[in-house]
């Protein structure tokens, strides 16, 4: 019998690399999605990877009733990655309900399903709740900064949430994993991430600049306190960090936590300004990238980059891709969306 995981936002970005990991490891992962910012096309990119069509249940997980009648219907779940959120951070800053509405109402009607049943949950969190940190790399122990944003916002009060639950039952065991600047794509080149409209982040601009559908790139700033000016983020492959949900739920499967609640970074350790980042990409893929020195972003982290040592160690994952990998990967996905449309 394999092992049922249900994967809440399976189709997006994150998501699909870990149900291709998932099925790669053998875990049976089960799909719920409403194709808010995914497409249905994405199960058929997994199933041309994996040689696998995993079950999927388009509900919008806000949808109490109906997330209530899948989980029961659903008895044999062992685990579950909650990755379904909206997480545009600009666009949280003009529509605040928008985000606050579908990133609590999700997670609540996810958890009053499973109340009285044992729940062995993921939790996709950020570095955002570190804001700038005052010691770098920042690890799990800093201090959780006020929220830059709704959307950052929701990132906190949803561990918040995760860490009450967990405290009060018995039943629950939770790991939320704060991602550091996830890039990238799956090296087949048949999944990668989709960004509707004009990417706010750098990598799918890049990308896309490069590819000749956006003009040049704006570097937001390059007079900061940093060797080079720009800012500085730790960029981890998706692929590395589809593997570090699988040691998570290793770790909650096999029952290992100390507690029921814990949290973990996930990034390389390692962080790269924009114009390294812009540099690596030249490097990589050989195309020149036309780029410009614009002002600086508002509300833009000047620099972070992760402590891996917690992840290493407790959740023995670490992360193994390189920049360069990253921005090959990126590439070829890009490359991949001009010859085919994902439906
Ligand atoms: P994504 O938008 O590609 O994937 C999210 C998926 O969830 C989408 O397929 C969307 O259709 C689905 N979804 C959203 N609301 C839903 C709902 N109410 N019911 C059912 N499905 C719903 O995003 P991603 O980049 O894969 O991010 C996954 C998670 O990781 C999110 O929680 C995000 O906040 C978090 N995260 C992302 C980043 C990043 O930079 N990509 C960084 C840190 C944390
Ligand atoms: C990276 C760097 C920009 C675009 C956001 C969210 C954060 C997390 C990850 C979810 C910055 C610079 C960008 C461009 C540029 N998501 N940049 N020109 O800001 O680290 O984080 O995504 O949790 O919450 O805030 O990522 O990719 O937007 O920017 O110079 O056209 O690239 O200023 O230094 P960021 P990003």
């Amino acid at each position: 019998m394999k092992i049922k995981i249900l994967v809440t936002g399976g189709l997006g970005y994150i998501g699909s690399h870990t149900v291709v990991a998932l099925l790669r490891a053998n875990f049976e992962p089960i799909i719920v999605d409403n194709l808010d910012n995914s497409k249905l096309g994405i199960l058929d990119q997994i199933e041309k990877i994996a040689g696998v069509r995993p079950a999927f249940h388009n509900i919008d997980l806000c949808d109490e009733a109906k997330t209530a009648a899948l989980i029961k219907s659903e008895k044999d779940l062992e685990g579950v990655i909650h990755f379904a959120a909206h997480k545009a951070v600009g666009e949280s800053v003009s529509e605040p309900l928008k985000y606050y509405r579908n990133n609590f109402n999700s997670l609540l009607s996810l958890l009053k399903a499973f109340e009285g049943r044992t729940l062995n949950l993921v939790f996709s969190s950020s570095c955002t709740v570190y804001g700038q940190p005052d010691v770098l790399p920042v690890n799990e122990a800093a201090p959780v900064k006020k929220a830059e944003s709704p959307y950052g916002n929701t990132k906190q009060v949803a561990e918040e949430i995760l860490q009450d639950i967990a405290a009060a039952d018995k039943l629950k065991q939770i790991i939320s994993l704060r991602y550091f600047n996830p890039v990238g794509a799956h090296e087949s080149a048949l999944i990668g991430e989709l960004p509707a409209g004009v990417p706010q982040n750098l990598v799918p601009f890049v990308t896309q600049s490069a590819a000749g559908k956006r003009g040049p790139i704006t570097v937001f700033g390059d007079n900061y306190d940093t060797p080079d000016g720009s800012c500085i983020r730790d960029y981890i492959h998706v692929v590395d960090l589809a593997e570090a949900h699988l040691a998570a739920l290793k770790l909650l499967l096999n029952g290992k936590q100390a507690t029921n609640y814990d949290v973990f970074n996930v990034g390389t350790g390692n962080g790269y300004s924009v114009l390294q980042l812009i540099n690596a990409f030249e490097q990589t893929t050989g195309v020149k990238l036309d780029y410009k020195i614009g002002p600086r972003r508002a509300g833009d982290i000047v620099k972070v980059w992760s402590d891996v040592t917690k992840s290493k160690g407790k959740l023995e994952w670490e992360a193994k891709l390189s920049i360069e990998e990253m921005m090959r990967s990126a590439w070829a996905w890009e490359q991949y969306l001009q010859n085919n449309q994902i439906n």
